[in-house]
This record gives structure tokens, sequence and C-alpha cells, in this order.
């Protein structure tokens, strides 16, 4: 009845809504996504997906049960596949050779392993997580030596979706990129998987290269935009210190086609479980392939990043002459961008960790994130005094000293102010990280205003 049998291993920010695309888009097509962690697999199965994004709650409930079905049968899923998606988490390797900046390849060497053991036939093995340059070799050499005589072929299929906009951005990618090997296998390999994608995607904007050229445009396309905003960050504090406004710089330069608009908002700092995690891993092989000149101008991304974050709670802190020791600051949002209840590497977590030593209190408001979630990021047990996670802008706001504007949720820009301004001790401040609100009509209100890259009044 079906065409092609997809498993994906890895259920998580990738795998969930990918594959609920494929089988949306795909209905000749099975896909089974598979996880080790049970509790994650029992949520995509209940009406409250582990996975926050706006419109995949629809296309889950569409396809699941028909084409789409998430088990921990991982053995199983891997004997009835065609193709394998190998969508686990690769996250910053934290001990030993490569520490802090090399990527932590455990869970996909366990995954080939997995795969070595249980296919019992000829695989498609797609690399989805962000690996690497030259992982597939390594892949391939395990496969390898399960012995079984089978020839998979393995593939690079990296994922560019942005987290709170990952439904568009599947439905309509600006490329889909597949690597594979030169040969005829391998070519026959990737026309099979484009032919997957092609029941949506035109044809010319799903891009062939060689496998390394794959794995490694992934990495350089994150290095890139993060690239773009440490830049443009570096830039707002030149504006502070000389009057200029950084919107306006950035509207001035983005209309230069050769520049273009996107990706040059100033802001507390980029977050997300990609950006830094892969840069570090660019720095790590351009040291490796002995290349320190290339690894030291890509970590200086980092490097800026770190300090805006540092350079935004410091103005919190020296706008209180320097103590916010019992000060009630409202913060107000958690997650690393809107849309998404993704904490991971969030600029909120350095915020709020940073002024919490400072002895501020700490009152922190996100439509999306979980309580819990936010005490395990702080590392602050819940029954500390000197932080409230709270339901509503409101509630954190109320006898506040300050409001911190960390996360660009719609929902902050359409608050009253005036009652806010009420409930609060004056002077009221309110620092904005990402430059979402109408200044001008806030100090009229009464309002102390400090915001990215603009003059201070
Ligand atoms: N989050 C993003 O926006 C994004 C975008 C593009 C690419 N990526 C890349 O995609 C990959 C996955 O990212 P994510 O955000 O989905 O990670 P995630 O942590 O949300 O999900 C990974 C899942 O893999 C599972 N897993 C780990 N080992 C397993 C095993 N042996 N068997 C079965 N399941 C296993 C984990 O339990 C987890 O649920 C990473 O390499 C990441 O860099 C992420």
């Amino acid at each position: 009845m079906f065409s092609t049998k997809i498993c994906c291993i890895g259920a998580g920010y990738v795998g969930g809504p990918t594959m609920a695309m494929i089988a949306k888009k795909c209905p000749n097509v099975r896909v089974e996504v598979v996880d080790i962690n049970a509790d994650r697999i029992a949520a995509w199965n209940s009406d409250q997906l582990p996975v926050y994004e706006p419109g995949l709650d629809e296309i889950v409930s569409e396809a699941r049960g028909t084409n789409l079905f998430f088990t921990t049968g991982v053995e199983a899923a891997i004997k009835h596949a065609d193709i394998i998606f190998v969508s686990v988490n690769t996250p910053t390797k934290t001990y030993g050779l490569g520490a802090n900046r090399a990527a932590d390849l455990r869970f996909v060497e366990s995954v080939a392993r997995v795969i070595a053991e249980n296919a019992d036939e000829s695989k498609i093995i797609v690399e989805k997580s962000t690996i690497p340059v030259r992982t597939a070799e390594a892949i391939r050499s395990i496969l390898e030596t399960s012995g079984s005589g089978h020839a998979h072929q393995v593939l690079s299929n990296p994922e560019f979706l942005a987290e709170g906009t990952a439904v568009s951005d599947l439905e309509n990618p600006d490329r889909i990129l597949i690597g594979g090997e030169t040969t005829p296998e391998g070519q026959v390999a990737i026309e099979r998987l484009a032919g997957v994608y092609g029941a949506w995607v035109p044809q010319e904007r799903i891009i062939r290269t060689n496998l390394w050229s794959s794995e490694l445009a992934k990495l350089v396309a994150n290095a890139f935009l993060a690239q773009r905003i440490s830049s443009i960050n570096s830039i707002s504090a030149l504006c502070e210190a000389t009057e200029a406004d950084v919107d306006e710089v950035a509207n001035a330069i983005g209309t230069d086609s050769r520049i273009g608009p996107k990706f040059l908002k100033a802001s507390v700092g980029f977050g997300g479980s990609c950006f830094q995690k892969d840069v570090l891993n660019l720095v790590y092989l351009c040291g490796h392939f002995g290349l320190p000149e290339v690894a030291e101008y890509w970590e200086s991304v980092i490097t800026m990043n770190q300090w805006q974050k540092k350079r935004f709670a410091d103005s919190v802190v020296q706008a209180f002459f320097n103590t916010v020791s019992n000060k009630r600051l409202a913060v107000l949002g958690f997650a690393f961008k809107k849309d998404t209840n993704d904490t991971r590497e969030t600029p909120a977590i350095d915020v709020c960790k940073q002024l919490f030593e400072e002895q501020a209190s700490l009152a922190i408001y996100d439509p999306k994130v979980e309580t819990d979630k936010i005490y395990r990021d702080l590392a602050v047990s819940e029954d500390e005094p000197r932080l409230e996670v709270c339901d509503s802008a409101a509630d954190a706001v109320n006898g506040a000293n300050a409001i911190l504007i960390i996360t660009e949720w719609d929902e902050f820009k359409a608050l009253d102010f005036e009652a806010l301004y009420d409930s609060m001790v004056k002077p009221a401040w309110i620092f904005d990280g990402r430059n979402l609100l109408d200044h001008a009509k806030l100090r009229m209100i009464g309002f102390k205003v400090r915001s990215i890259g603009k003059p201070l009044k």
C-alpha cells in the first residue's frame, strides 16, 4: 500500500516536524518516528505535543495514525524502512579531546551501530542531524563493521528550518540540500530522496552536491547567520556611544541589495541549540585541519555574543547605581526567540544568572516555556524566594522596579503599559533587549527606557 517506508530516529525539534511534513505531503509514504525517550514519544501521541510550533498540531493530528507513527520501537522500525533519517542531538562535547568545541557524536555513533545490527537489507541512511564534515565516513565505517555485506548508502540532508517558523519553512523551503557519493549507486540514492521532497518542492530548489559539501554547508550557513547577528550587535555598542540609531543604520545598509535586510536586528544576543554549537564545531574543525587564523575569525562571533549578553545585564545594574540587590526585575520572555518553547542557549539564562548573582529578585513570565524548565535552566530550586515564575506579564511586573524584554513575543507589544507603569516602583525602567516596543510612547507614560543600539536619553 505504501510506496516507500521511512523511519526517523530522533523525535525532537527537527525529527518531529520534518517527518510530520513529509507524511502530510506524501500520503503514499509511511513515516515512523522513533525515539529512546518514551515520555517524548507519549507526548507526540497526545494532544500536548512536546514541541510548540505554530501550525504543527494540525499537521500532526491529520496524519497521525494514518501514515505517521510515533513509537519507541527503534529496531523494528529500522528493519521495515527503506530510508532511515538520523535526527538525533549533536551537542557540543563537554569532556576530553575537543571539549567545549567539537560536536559530541556519541548519539550519532550509537544510532549507526543500531542500524548496522538491525538492517537486514540495503538501506539509504540520511544524516539529518548537523554534524562535522566527513562524519558520513565514520558512519560508513561503522556500518561496514557489521559484516552483513549490505551496501548501504549514506546521504547528507541537513535541515535548515528555523524554530518558530518550522512549519512554513518545511512547507516552502528556500532549498533542500542532498549530498551523496558520486558513484552511480550514490546518485540513485540521491534521486530517491529527491523524489520524496519532489512531492511538494520544485526540483530546481533541490540542490545535489557531494557528501562533504553538504555536511560543511550546514555549518557554514549557521556560521554566516550567527556572524550577521554578532556584526550588527557589535555596531549596536558603537551606536550607543555615538548617538547613532542601530535600526536606522541596519535599514540604511540592508537596502543595499548586496547586503539584504534580513538578520540585521540588534538584540540581547542570539540563542538556540544550533548557532553556538555549530560555530564552535567549525572553529574546532579549522583548528583540527591546521587553520588557526580561520578558527580565530569564527570564534570572535561567539565572543561578541557573550559580550552582548553581559553588556545588557551590566546596563541594568548600572542604571540602578551598581546595585540591584533586592530590586524586583520582571523578565518578559525566556524562550530564545518568539513562537517556540525552546530555551536551549537562550540569552535569558545568562542575563538572569548574572542578575541573580547580583542578588536581584527575578519575576519571570514566558507565554510558552514550562515553569520547571526555567528553574532547571537557572539551576535554582523551586522554593528560592528570589525567583518567581509568573502566569502573566502583569503578575511579573506588579511591584517591579524594571521590565526586561528578553524575547520578542508579539503579546508584549500589546501590553497595557500605562497600567503596568502604575503597578511598578518608581522610577520605573524598561530595558528592551529586542527593540520591540515604542520607546517614545513609553517615555511619555513616564518610563525610563534603555534599549539596544539607541541613543541614551
Ligand atoms: N533545533 C533546530 O532548530 C535545528 C535546526 C536544524 C538542524 N538541527 C540539528 O538537528 C539535530 C537534532 O536537533 P533537535 O533540536 O531535533 O534535537 P532534540 O534534542 O530536540 O532531539 C533529538 C532526539 O534524539 C533522541 N535520541 C538520541 N539518541 C537516540 C538514539 N540512540 N535512538 C533514538 N533516539 C535518540 C533524543 O531522545 C531526542 O528526543 C541536531 O544535530 C541539530 O543540530 C536542529
